[in-house]
């Protein structure tokens, strides 16, 4: 049996506080809500349980607070089997929290407090280099300082390692510093926020797609929610289908799509394939409340694979 694709994941845990509802609050006035839901969350931790869930070996390089939150974050990783070796608690500072408003439609509305995730440093990434050096896929996104985005890019390129990275949220980049990445995927309102243009319909994103690519981006996957995918690249652009399911929760689906495609293609699958699968995996993850809680095990997403196949 072939061994399991490594990937290490640069990037922030938070602890999600997710609330229910549909009516928010003016000045001055309080209102009820519907419901409330305590999870583990944060772009960088999402995308490693997703790859985690899907069968790699995988090791996140990260920081937490030296609240309640930066113990329980570390031992939830290591109960699912993510390496923490690199997981470091700064001292008197918060954990990254995410207050998230969820409407009745699975739609949500995200705040970041990046706590320590904002400590996460450049030499963070040195410490790790032979981890990524020895990797599939580097994955990063932009809950952690830029500086450490760019240097980890910089370590993956210089060791040949695959690298993804998911512009969220959405910032002002160096393009010159992300260009050599291997896979760029932003959403609708990342795209807009990097490539300066307006993400509003599939053809707007994949005309972005293309114009990202012409700036120097080898793969650009925007990502359209209920709509699916755009992958533009130099061979042109192609539709990444949706599978219609009925949505509770869309939070953390982007993380599930994207650590869930390091692993596809680390298998080696045929590009359209992993896409494919990845759009499954992500779908999926929205049928349940939560982020990490709500992604799908390997075993649940084959079989939902094999009943999408059988019609
Ligand atoms: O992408 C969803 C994630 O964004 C949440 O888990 C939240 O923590 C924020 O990082």
């Amino acid at each position: 049996m072939a061994s399991p694709p490594r990937i290490v994941v640069v990037g922030s845990a938070n602890v999600d506080l997710t609330t229910f509802v549909d009516t928010f609050p003016r000045p001055g006035e309080t209102v009820f809500a519907d419901r409330f839901d305590l999870g583990f969350g944060g772009k960088g931790a999402n995308q490693a349980v997703a790859a985690r869930l899907c069968g790699a070996e995988v090791e996140m390089v990260a920081r937490v607070g030296d609240d309640l939150f930066g113990p329980a974050t570390r031992e939830h990783l290591r109960t699912l089997g993510v390496g923490v070796a690199h997981v470091q608690q700064v001292p008197e500072v918060s954990s990254g929290v995410a207050p998230i408003f969820v409407d009745s439609s699975g739609q949500n509305r995200i705040l970041v407090v990046p706590g320590a995730n904002g400590h996460l440093r450049p030499d963070d990434v040195d410490l790790a280099e032979e981890l990524i050096r020895g990797a599939d896929a580097l994955v990063l996104q932009l809950e952690i300082p830029l500086e450490t985005v760019y240097h980890a890019i910089a370590v993956a390129k210089r060791h040949g390692v695959r690298c993804i990275l998911n512009p969220a949220p959405g910032q002002p980049l160096d393009l010159a510093k992300v260009s050599a990445v291997d896979y760029f995927i932003p959403n609708e309102t990342e795209a807009e926020v990097v490539a300066g243009r307006p993400v509003k319909t599939v053809a707007d994103a994949e005309a972005c797609g293309r114009a990202l690519v012409a700036k120097g981006f080898a793969a650009v996957i925007v990502t359209l929610g209920e709509q699916g995918a755009v992958l533009a690249s130099g061979e042109g652009v192609v539709r990444i289908e949706p599978f219609p399911v009925v949505a509770k929760d869309t939070s953390g689906a982007g993380d599930a799509f994207i650590g869930s495609l390091a692993v596809f293609l680390a298998e080696g699958r045929p590009e359209a394939d992993a896409l494919a699968r990845a759009s499954l995996f992500a779908a999926l993850s929205t049928t349940e409340v939560g982020t990490q809680k709500a992604f799908a095990s390997r075993q649940a997403f084959e079989d939902a694979w094999t009943r999408r196949a059988s019609g």
